[in-house]
């Protein structure tokens, strides 16, 4: 299936009547698609609420508009190609034909299981080619899928599989990960003590480790698949029927379980996928996410396969067995389009640009970029050293809760400038405001990034937590959904991304917010209090810099700071872990007791110079206690 836009004036046209007809224009995208029926009401929203229905009264299973819907025209093409993490182990191509089979089995073997619609399904898996089944055979019979990432903590898990209440598990024995392997089952273990809304473990072998299975409860995954057949009917889901639920965190307090729907989600995906990324039938597709975050899901899973495209899937890191392991993935496989993050981007520099070049890369024509903001000088490394200054890069801007890309050059298309997201797409009507949440208009501005219109594939929600939704995201400005990030409009109404705006720390793409991190800190006995701040990593992007109070200084604090990161371990994981912890009698606090984090910021940022206004605080003395210990850390 092709791009529908194809030149840059078309897509001017295409904007230009989304935003005046967006009904008609979203109408037209989602007729290309199976519906068992057709939607009553393209449209049906307010911001106020918030309310946000798309395609409604419309029915399908979106695994038909995946798979099905390809078999005809392109059922032995390869849909899913897999590559192991270990180069000498053999590779796995499934046909969409393959795919088609291995989704219904696997969908069997839930519906045998007692899953069924509207259940909730938690998978916590490898980047293994059972993972993006997994999600497909949950959409096959109308189960709402949560998958919680390879790296977070079995306390992590447990909050995720309590918060939206999950009926099953779906699960490994071990994960590889570079050298490493990691006991998942175990984690997984420790994690089912305290959910008791989980009646039944899928495990799939994968490494062969010993784990223990619990009678009754676990059951393996090849067992299982033993006792069912290949025929499956999708089941019929409204437009609007949860497809899946993400946790991702916000400024404040717990990770929220973000609510995708079936219909919007479809239409989307498919439609950024294809024009995006320029995507010509037969191509190689590499996206090197993981689908424990948003983007595998709506760029590894869902856009590539709706758009019947061949998508691989990599279980390893780009470092292992050494750092020109994504250039030889690219080479073996004719790799024809790349999208990474700037983290693995700035990971990859630092090896010298000799290692790429050991490789031609022929293949490559579209360069991708998500998930943070994309400093210049990787930019132009990026385009030197992977794409040989011929293959546009698209740097794309969006969020777990949008469902799919909003702000982004088309490849080969919109023209790009280092560090620049550049144009929304159709139907994306992003505003800047002032912190009055007054719209700035014009060019030349900068403002916070907010969004006037909905789109098909944004969130409809927060699971269980309507209030919190709008809270957090409709709230801040009326009639608006603020994104928590500082943007740039330039002269030429070109879009550069700042970054968060509010307490939440990107950490090599990943986010995390700072109460999160310091309630995890603070569960250490001898620590009172803590403010934790993000502050510029080389690689990273962002890094953690975490200040603490302690009850009784530390007799040895290399051990305090041990001991620290073992509970950020236990109760997030590893990914979580502050870059630097810094021993204060006290912190920054205005008169009413609120933590002043932007004093904080310049400390660890190491400009103890021009700490702005601090006659606010409560006791100013403090300040220069933190900047003289701040310095001895560096
Ligand atoms: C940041 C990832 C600059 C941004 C898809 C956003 C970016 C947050 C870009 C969402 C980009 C993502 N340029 N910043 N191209 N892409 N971000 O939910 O701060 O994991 O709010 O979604 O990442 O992260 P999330």
């Amino acid at each position: 299936m092709q791009p529908d836009i194809t030149s840059f004036d078309e897509y001017q046209k295409q904007y230009q009547y989304s935003v005046e007809n967006p009904e008609a224009f979203w109408a037209g995208i989602a007729e290309k698609f199976t519906w068992r029926k057709k939607w009553d009401e393209v449209l049906n929203w307010n911001f106020r609420e918030p309310k946000v229905e798309w395609f409604k009264g419309g029915q399908l299973n979106i695994t038909e508009n995946v798979l099905d819907r390809h078999l005809e025209e392109r059922g032995d093409q390869p849909a899913i190609i897999w590559e192991p993490n270990d180069p000498d182990e053999s590779n796995i191509v499934l046909s969409y034909i393959e795919l088609h089979i291995k989704v219904c089995q696997l969908a069997n073997v839930l519906l045998r299981n007692g899953v069924t619609k509207g259940d909730r399904v938690c998978i916590y898996l490898p980047m293994v080619p059972e993972l993006a089944i997994a999600l497909l055979a949950c959409a096959r019979i109308g189960a709402i899928h949560s998958v919680v990432f390879g790296g977070f903590s079995a306390q992590a898990l447990a909050d995720r599989i309590n918060d939206s209440g999950c009926k099953m598990l779906l699960t490994a024995d071990a994960s590889y990960r570079g050298a490493k392997t990691s006991p998942i089952k175990e984690i997984a273990d420790e994690a089912l003590t305290q959910t008791p809304t989980i009646e039944k473990v899928l495990v799939l072998r994968r490494t062969g480790t010993e784990v223990s299975m619990t009678e009754g409860r676990d059951l393996w995954w090849h067992d299982e698949l033993n006792e069912v057949d290949s025929d499956n009917e999708a089941v019929t889901v409204d437009a609007e029927h949860p497809l899946f639920i993400l946790y991702t965190s916000g400024s404040t307090g717990k990770p929220k379980g973000v609510v995708h729907t079936t219909g919007g989600y479809m239409v989307y995906t498919d439609y950024t996928f294809r024009n995006v990324f320029q995507y010509q039938q037969g191509e190689i597709y590499w996206c090197t996410a993981d689908i424990g975050w948003i983007t595998g899901h709506s760029y590894i899973v869902y856009g590539p396969l709706l758009a019947g495209a061949t998508t691989l899937m990599f279980e390893g890191v780009p470092t292992y067995p050494d750092a020109g392991r994504y250039w030889e993935v690219i080479e073996k496989y004719g790799v024809n389009i790349f999208y990474t993050s700037p983290t693995a981007i700035r990971s990859l520099e630092a090896f010298g640009p000799e290692i790429p070049e050991k490789f031609e890369m022929k293949s490559l024509r579209v360069l991708g970029s998500v998930g943070e903001p994309i400093n210049e000088e990787a930019w132009h490394w990026y385009d030197e050293h992977v794409g040989r200054k011929r293959c546009p890069i698209v740097d794309t801007w969006w969020q777990t809760e949008n469902g799919g890309i909003l702000i982004s050059p088309l490849a080969g298309i919109t023209p790009t400038k280092p560090g620049y997201a550049m144009l929304p797409l159709p139907g994306v009507q992003p505003v800047l405001v002032d912190n009055e949440g007054k719209i700035i208009e014009g060019n030349g501005v900068e403002g916070n990034l907010c969004l006037k219109f909905p789109w098909p594939g944004m969130f409809r929600t927060t699971w269980g937590d309507h209030e919190r939704c709008r809270q957090n995201y409709f709230a801040t400005y009326p009639n608006l959904y603020f994104t928590g990030d500082g943007c740039k409009r330039d002269k030429e109404g070109y879009y550069r991304i700042m970054g968060r705006v509010d307490d939440v720390i990107n950490v090599s793409g990943h986010r995390f917010g700072t109460a999160e991190i310091e309630n995890a800190i603070d569960e250490h006995p001898n620590v009172i209090e803590s403010a934790v701040v993000g502050y510029p990593h080389d690689i990273k992007g962002q890094a953690i810099y975490a200040y603490v109070i302690c009850e009784h200084h530390p007799e040895n604090e290399t051990q305090l700071i041990a001991e620290i990161n073992q509970s950020v371990n236990k109760i997030i994981g590893p990914i979580a872990r502050p870059e630097k912890i810094q021993v204060v009698t006290g912190l920054p606090k205005t008169r009413s007791g609120k933590i002043m984090r932007r004093i904080l910021r310049k400390i660890a940022e190491g400009e103890t110079g021009n700490l702005g206004d601090t006659s606010t605080l409560l006791d100013p003395e403090v300040v220069e206690e933190i900047k003289a210990g701040a310095l001895k850390l560096k």
